[in-house]
């Protein structure tokens, strides 16, 4: 047992040492060229339960700089920008807008976003439904 533990360490630390190093992950906050504009309320929830994700104002965390949580984190963020970037919103066609803004409510009504796992590391992100009725007014603007 004893020698089992030692050849494991002998192996497995030099992995997580040389993990950490190789490779590289990135974790950039590219500049803010056109952040979406909506009242403070509306900001509020998004930049509380969205833009660690979906903007260039990214909070790393001290996980997300330790492979292979870091990897994991990255990829989110990156697929997460891709596919909505409020700090990029403002380059969006206004005709496309409006269908951003009924996905953003679909997801949210079916709790799809934020990311369980997000939300499991940030309670204070979750929706809540007072939430989810000022996301509403302002989407479909009533
Ligand atoms: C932990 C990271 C994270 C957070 C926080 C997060 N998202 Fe996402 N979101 C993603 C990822 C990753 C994708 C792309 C993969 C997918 O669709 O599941 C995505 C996709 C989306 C999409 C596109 C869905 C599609 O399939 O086209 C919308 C809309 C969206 N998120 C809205 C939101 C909103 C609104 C919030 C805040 C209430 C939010 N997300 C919070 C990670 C996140």
């Amino acid at each position: 047992m004893a020698k089992v533990l030692k050849w494991a360490g002998m192996v497995l630390v030099p992995i997580a040492i040389l993990i950490q190093v190789f490779p590289r992950v990135e974790r950039t906050n590219p500049p803010v060229t056109g952040e979406i504009e909506a009242p403070p309320e509306v900001m509020a929830i998004l930049r509380r339960s969205c833009y660690d994700c979906h903007s260039n104002k990214t909070r790393w965390p001290w996980y997300s700089r330790v492979a292979p949580v870091s990897w994991l984190v990255s990829r989110d963020v990156r697929e997460a920008r891709f596919k909505i970037n409020f700090s990029t919103w403002a380059e969006i066609p206004s005709m496309y807008k409006v269908l951003y803004r009924g996905e953003i409510l679909k997801q949210v009504e079916n709790g799809a976003m934020p990311l369980a796992k997000y939300i499991w590391l940030h309670r204070d992100a979750e929706i809540t439904p007072a939430d989810l009725d000022t996301l509403r007014r302002w989407i479909e603007g009533d």
